[in-house]
């Protein structure tokens, strides 16, 4: 179990050898300007904004679109669910296919590649005649999500030094939720023309400022090109540090390892530990309900008679956005671990809770609420425990924000070497989508076939699984170089903790 005391990286450090090494990396790290750092940073998160604003478009498009007065476009319950969750198929797609790209043509250049189905898919969605077009926009914008959610974390974690990737790495997450209550706001004030207008704008811009920042060090070491490297170095650490050092110190790792990711490979713990854990990371991210109880919140909120279904979901996006800030400027000093288990702790007490309400409450609504329309037969005794529903969501959506949510992305792309980044990363995105896929498209079902409450105490127990997990099998990333972790991995002769 890689432990922060039996750590191999951090014994290493203890010694004299390491002592030296965390010196020279501190003062290297003492002398470096961070502003065109979190330039890039900012340009790149543009992506996730875009892919928030995404997700975030569907909730208040499509109550516009079953009411259009355009027969052709009038969507039904099942069309609706259809534009709603074919973005996470497009997404699922989009992890294979960045999953290529970013090790084919760099990380910078299918960063700027992904503005085009943005703009695109919006642009067919805006000109659509029939349904089928509407799908093919979302498809589009799905694959550019898919794509995104993949570049934007490799790109960070690989222009970031030690002292701050954890917080830029989460900042990926912040503007996904910035993107999803963007659209949420906008879309209480803007027709949905004009909301696909407006998300069209955050790719215009990844596009623009993407095109002035570098590509990645590690990257254009690993094509060979180290002039390059070092000009990438200087516009990221500033004039003061000597950007030779950090060049040779990254040279130091790559340089021992192949530069083609085997089959044969697949046996090699440095290899297969990190990509299990990455895989299981987000498969849990998923299945702890975070979309299906996210997709809720509005019936959750009319159940407990919110009058204004869309202020809900604003308040769900604003909780969101705020502890996920939390996060970010936390994580850097707590680790990634600890707040992983308080995140799942918190996660699987509201679900169980929110259990306990939907037991409490059953009696009266005959199946549930929450597979009736929303509204529909509420009963006094719901209405006077609707303040348990609302409050087991918020302490939901908090614990998730704390850690699960930006957790999983930062650590798929502090993890692999080098030359399994690409193809790795592209089975975590590829396996993450998908099961957002399955969990809402099958939400409804499970609520009917374990009820309602089991369903929820099913998600509680999955939460407690995350936990168990992260305390057995997760390493700490906090303040280590990614050459440092992936030495980590090599060195670990344990026999793996799954
Ligand atoms: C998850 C998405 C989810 C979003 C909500 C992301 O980390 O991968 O599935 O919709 O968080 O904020």
């Amino acid at each position: 179990m890689p432990s922060e005391e039996s750590s191999p990286l951090l014994g290493a450090r203890h010694g004299a050898e390491g002592i030296l090494e965390a010196s020279a990396l501190d003062i290297y790290l003492s002398r470096v300007q961070n502003r065109n750092l979190y330039l890039a940073t900012f340009a790149a998160v543009l992506g996730p904004l875009s892919f928030g604003f995404v997700l975030g478009y569907s909730s208040p498009a499509i109550p516009a679109l079953k009411k259009s007065n355009n027969p052709d476009l009038r969507l039904d319950d099942n069309q609706a669910s259809w534009f709603g969750s074919i973005v996470t198929l497009g997404a699922a797609a989009g992890g294979i296919l960045g999953g290529y790209v970013v090790d084919k043509v760099g990380r910078k250049l299918s960063l700027m590649l992904c503005a085009l189905p943005y703009v695109i898919g919006f642009t067919i969605i805006i000109a659509a005649q029939s349904i089928w077009m509407l799908y093919v926009g979302r498809l589009l914008n799905g694959l550019a999500s898919g794509v995104t959610s993949l570049v934007v974390p490799i790109y960070i974690s690989e222009v970031a030094h030690s002292k701050v990737r954890g917080m830029l790495g989460s900042c990926v997450q912040l503007m996904v939720v910035m993107g999803i209550l963007a659209a949420y706001v906008a879309g209480t004030g803007l027709e949905w023309h004009w909301l696909a207008v407006l998300g069209s704008i955050p790719p215009c811009f990844l596009l623009g400022i993407m095109a002035f920042m570098p590509e990645t060090p590690r990257f254009l070491l690993h094509q060979n090109k180290r002039s390059e490297a070092i000009a990438a170095l200087q516009f990221l650490r500033g004039p003061l540090v000597d950007h030779e050092w950090e060049c040779s110190e990254i040279e130091a790792n790559t340089g021992e390892q192949p530069q083609k990711l085997g089959i044969a490979e697949l046996k090699n713990p440095a290899i297969y530990k990190p990509f299990l854990i990455g895989v299981t990371l987000m498969f849990f991210q998923q299945v702890s309900g975070i979309n299906a109880i996210m997709f809720y919140a509005e019936t959750i909120f009319e159940a407990a008679n919110f009058k204004n279904a869309s202020a809900a979901s604003v308040i769900v996006g604003s909780t969101q956005l705020f502890f996920t800030a939390v996060a970010a400027l936390c994580i850097d000093r707590m680790g990634r671990k600890i707040l992983l288990i308080v995140s799942g702790v918190i996660m699987a007490i509201s679900a169980a809770v929110f259990g306990i309400y939907f037991k409490i409450t059953a009696p009266s609504l005959g199946n549930s609420t929450f597979i009736n329309p929303p509204g529909a037969g509420l009963m006094e005794e719901e209405y006077n425990l609707s303040w348990l529903a609302v409050l087991s969501l918020g302490l939901f959506i908090t614990g998730f924000a704390l850690g699960w949510g930006p957790i999983p992305w930062l650590i798929m792309s502090e993890i692999f070497p080098l030359r399994a980044r690409g193809a790795a990363s592209g089975a975590c995105v590829l396996t993450n989508w998908l099961m957002a896929f399955l969990i809402t498209k099958e939400f409804h079902d499970f609520m009917i076939l374990l009820t309602p409450y089991g369903t929820f105490w099913l998600f509680s127990a999955t939460c407690l699984l995350n936990v168990l997990f992260t305390v057995l099998c997760v390493p700490e990333t906090k303040g280590k170089t990614l050459e440092e972790i992936e030495t980590y991995f090599q060195r670990s002769s344990q026999p793996p903790a799954f």
